[in-house]
């Protein structure tokens, strides 16, 4: 792999100064104005964009001065490898793979771009290691699952899905014995993090008492309350709700004994991940009519493509589950709202324009995450130096020496695993001492990836 690709930044002629502020925007709140960076090597910053990613992120990128080639299908692994040699980032959503034969194949790629929550479909050992952050967008649809709680929490405690079920029948069966408004209600929470905290306050607007359960202390927001354990929440709530990360400690986290402790006539909601509810037991207390009822928009298998594939096959207990009509089921659409994806296409653009142009690796999932303060307009004999390098000792030392006769102004370097990641701003470097230091960084036998913005 290439330790000497283009460096890369936005053209400074690029006209559009509301996007490029646009891409500031985050990046620094100073009075005088932050510095656009700009490659030392000329040459134009070519994206590969694949599958349905936003408009808005692709129109972006081309504004700033990118040269983006955008085809609305996947690739396969063997076209990735035709075509990817030519790019310097690349933009996927999760149907195409970037494996490590991708990876080798790409010897000018500077960063990846998974336009979507999950980073699975990409072999982040192999990116790091060959110095390439991947970014994603984890949290741009927390208000679409808080929402779609909202909606389950009232369809439930209303019986919407039976009463429907029955009419579509020809069934009439105008009832109210059984169905509740949810004001006054209390709501368990467990886990009180991106999705969890703004169902707090939405639910609170509804008029709902909020109890939450959380393994890190945290400032509940509103009126909302923190309890200490999870059986505490579980025997006062009449709705409780899941949005915890899959971890070996949250599987089966709610099983047979917990909806035991949950009350009499209440109900569950996961739309976090399949594997945190054991369902046959919850299939045993929906039947027994423990539980009044239940939404589940998380399996611990889930079909690959949209189709009839929610069977027996895939999970042994699908038949069962699909009979209860005091149950709502939804194929994992907790986040799959328009606005979502515009939020995933802005943030994701984002971040990759913030790491070619400033090397920001803010946000990176594979990478450790360094920022340096922007350089301002005012400090123009400044130089970035973006310096990607194993994580063995004696590094630093090397990097120093090469930096003593200059001015350090700013440096801050970290490590995650194999990987290290330095940035520092150097001034009053002339273009001869830049490629003299290009050549000393690039000859350690550390050296991953260095790049130059000036
Ligand atoms: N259905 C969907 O389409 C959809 C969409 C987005 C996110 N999700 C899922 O929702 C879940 C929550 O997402 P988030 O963005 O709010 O995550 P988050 O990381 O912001 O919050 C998770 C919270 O759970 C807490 N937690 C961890 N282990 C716990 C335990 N054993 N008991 C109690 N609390 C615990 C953490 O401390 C944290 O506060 C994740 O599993 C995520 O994958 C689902």
């Amino acid at each position: 792999m290439s330790a000497n690709r283009l460096s890369v930044g936005a053209s400074p002629a690029s006209p559009n100064l509301a996007v490029q502020e646009h891409v500031l925007r985050r990046r620094s709140i100073q009075e005088v104005p932050p510095r656009f960076l700009q490659p030392v090597e000329n040459g134009g910053v070519r994206l590969l964009i694949l599958e349905n990613i936003s408009q808005e992120a692709v129109a972006a990128f081309r504004t700033l001065g990118f040269h983006v080639d955008h085809y609305t299908t996947a690739m396969s692994e063997d076209e990735l490898v035709e075509k990817i040699p030519s790019y310097h980032a690349i933009g996927i959503r999760s149907k195409t793979k970037i494996t490590r034969r991708v990876i080798r194949a790409a010897p000018k790629l500077l960063a990846i771009g998974c336009f979507c929550i999950g980073t699975n479909q990409v072999d982040l050992k192999a990116a790091a290691a060959a110095g390439i952050p991947v970014f994603n967008s984890p949290f741009s649809n927390s208000r679409s699952v808080a929402e779609l709680v909202m909606s389950e929490l009232i369809a439930l405690s209303r019986q919407l899905v039976e009463r429907s079920i029955e009419l579509r029948n020809g069934i009439w069966n105008k009832k109210s014995k059984g169905c509740w408004e949810i004001r006054g209600k209390t709501l368990g929470i467990v886990g009180y993090g991106h999705i969890g905290s703004q169902l707090s306050v939405l639910a609170e607007s509804f008029g709902m008492r909020v109890l939450f359960h959380d393994v890190i202390n945290i400032m509940p927001l509103g009126s909302a309350r923190q309890v200490p354990t999870l059986s505490a929440l579980l025997s006062e709530a009449d709705f409780v709700t899941l949005h915890v990360p899959e971890l070996p400690e949250t599987t089966n986290l709610i099983s047979a004994q917990q909806l035991r402790e949950m009350k009499a006539g209440s109900y569950l909601i996961n739309n976090a991940r399949g594997k945190v509810v054991d369902i046959p037991a919850l299939v045993d207390a929906l039947k027994s009519g423990h539980l009044a009822g239940a939404a589940i928009d998380v399996f611990p298998q889930e079909p690959g493509s949209n189709g009839p594939g929610f069977n027996d096959q895939l999970n042994p207990w699908a038949t069962e589950l699909r009979n209860l009509n005091n149950v709502i089921l939804t194929p994992h659409i907790g986040g799959s709202t328009e606005e979502a994806q515009r939020m995933i296409g802005d943030e994701v653009a984002q971040a990759l324009s913030s790491y070619l142009g400033y090397g920001s690796t803010l946000g990176a999932v594979n990478f450790p995450e360094v920022d340096l303060r922007a350089i301002t307009a005012e400090q123009g004999t400044q130089i970035r130096i973006c310096h990607v390098h194993k994580n063995q000792p004696g590094v630093l030392r090397q990097i120093n020496e090469a930096l003593s006769p200059y001015n350090v102004e700013k440096q801050y370097s970290d490590s995650k695993g194999d990987i290290a990641y330095l940035m520092a701003d150097i001034a009053d470097v002339s273009r001869a001492d830049v490629n003299k230091l290009q050549e000393l960084i690039d000859s350690t036998d550390a050296n991953i990836l260095t790049r130059f913005l000036v």
